[in-house]
């Protein structure tokens, strides 16, 4: 027998899935008639898709509803992730609908392939025409003239420009890291030489994302790729390593010297074989020991590339440092005592964070933020630098984006950004995910600031704790990218 819970997800996970056909099919029709004349087989082999996999969904569901909020669109109030594999198609189809201000597409059973097909046409034509708050209305003329009745289209809200500026802006930025880091590591085990200018530039990019909107940055940490890992973990470490930089007073040419050695720490793993970093399972000796090579195995390729004199000499004191420990219990082993370099302090904590927080394949399970973050505070034996951990906890706050929380008014919320003047780190901005009377609220909740006050001057809402949004049947990723 299925249980509620697990048919919901069930239920969840098609939609998923099945939305994210759709929205593929329909960029690949848009795509295909702007291209060909209607007519043309490629075009109606796209419409023929795309008709197919929304009636594939309306099998299941009465009506699709598709919804632009920012940077997500949601199907049927389950979002989809934006991943690096269909970035390209869910910016066009967001580029599109914005040309129109379109905010919600309503699709009801019986959509036709013909409807669909007046749609696009019309998109296509008008998409160029007028003044963007006027095509909206003409659209739908058109639309109506042409008998299209199964589908009904919704004007946006006005929402903020220049936040969802800088949240594109971030997110081409991340794309670019970790397109070089990809590079740069089959690069190196190919024995081919990097191309350390693209590198650089990619890093410099980082850098000043990171100092014009540092949470639009630092929000992209949270988009998790499993297949990707070992590049979004040395863009994620750039990420932070940059953002602690600059809380510890770096200027911005060390900034640039910090992200580059931070983007390189893992270089060594470029000589790991594949199948020990990817394994599922628990490793045996012989491959952890492999695995504890990397780090001087980074430095000696670090130092082969020296001759290009692009390199900060610091990135081969880091990629060697990087797992030592400050009381050098880490590896590997040192012979003599050393200060670790403060480059390699900050790397090793912006790397502890992001590889606990990590699902991957050999940690299944990842711990929540603020566990995560107590622990690197609390338990010497982790070896982090005080001064650099507790840069993160103000980077980030007590509670970290994604954390789930129970509020003296008993609703239940996810951390959606720490409190933005940075002071109050118990009152971050959090997104209301179940009401008081214990009902879901629906996605994308309802973004509330602790920092407001009642009449009398009371705070409205405090975190009473942190708890498990499992327990909620809340999943802290749907509230993000
Ligand atoms: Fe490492
Ligand atoms: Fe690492």
């Amino acid at each position: 027998m299925i249980e509620p819970a697990e048919f919901a997800s069930r239920g969840e996970g098609q939609l998923r899935q099945g939305g994210r056909s759709l929205l593929l099919a329909l960029y690949t029709a848009l795509r295909s008639l702007k291209m060909y004349p209607l007519e043309n087989a490629t075009v109606q082999k796209a419409l023929d898709d795309l008709d197919a996999s929304a009636r594939t969904l309306l099998q299941t569901e009465i009506e699709l509803e598709i919804r632009m909020a920012g940077d997500f669109i949601f199907v049927n109030s389950t979002r989809l992730r934006v991943e690096l594999d269909n970035y390209a198609s869910f910016s066009h189809i967001l580029a599109m609908l914005r040309a129109f201000e379109i905010g919600v597409l309503h699709i009801r059973s019986g959509m036709e392939r013909r409807e669909w097909q007046v749609f696009l046409s019309l998109l296509l034509s008008v998409s160029q025409q007028g003044e963007v708050d006027e095509r909206l209305e003409v659209l739908q003329e058109r639309l109506d003239a042409a008998k299209v009745a199964h589908l009904e289209l919704e004007r946006a809200q006005a929402e903020g420009g220049s936040s969802q500026e800088s949240r594109h802006q971030a997110k081409r930025v991340f794309a670019e890291g970790v397109a070089v880091t990809r590079d740069m590591i089959s690069g190196v085990r190919l024995g081919r030489g990097p191309r350390l200018k693209r590198v650089k530039r990619a890093v410099q990019l980082v850098v000043d994302q990171v100092l014009n909107n540092e949470m639009s940055m630092v929000g992209m940490t949270t988009v998790r790729d499993y297949d990707e890992y070992t590049f979004t973990h040395s863009v994620n470490v750039c990420i932070f390593s940059v953002a602690l930089g600059r809380k510890l007073g770096f200027s911005k040419v060390q900034l640039y010297d910090l992200g580059m050695t931070a983007l390189l720490h893992d270089v060594g793993k470029a000589r790991v074989p594949a199948e020990i970093l990817n394994k599922v399972g628990g490793l045996e000796d012989r491959e952890w020991k492999f695995i504890q090579q990397h780090p001087w195995m980074g430095a000696l390729t670090l130092f082969g590339m020296r001759a290009y004199e692009e390199i900060p000499y610091r990135s081969i004191l880091v990629a060697h440092e990087h797992h030592m420990k400050m009381d050098l219990t880490g590896y590997p082993k040192t012979i003599r005592p050393r200060t670790l370099g403060v480059f390699s302090r900050i790397v090793a904590v912006a790397d502890g964070f992001d590889a606990a927080t990590t699902r991957r394949v050999y940690n299944t399970t990842p711990i929540e933020p603020d566990q995560v973050l107590k622990e690197m505070w609390d338990n010497p034996n982790r070896g982090y630098d005080r001064v650099v951990v507790k840069a993160l906890i103000n980077l980030i706050g007590v509670y970290p984006v994604g954390t789930c929380v129970i509020l003296d008014t008993l609703e239940v919320g996810i951390v959606a950004a720490p409190n933005p003047d940075g002071q109050q780190l118990s009152r971050p901005l959090v997104c209301i995910a179940v009401d008081v009377d214990g009902a879901a609220v629906p996605l994308p909740g309802n973004q509330v600031s602790l920092m407001e006050k009642d009449d009398s001057g009371a705070y409205k809402r405090s975190i009473v704790k942190v708890t498990n949004p499992s327990k909620f049947g809340l999943t802290p990723g749907d509230y993000f990218v």
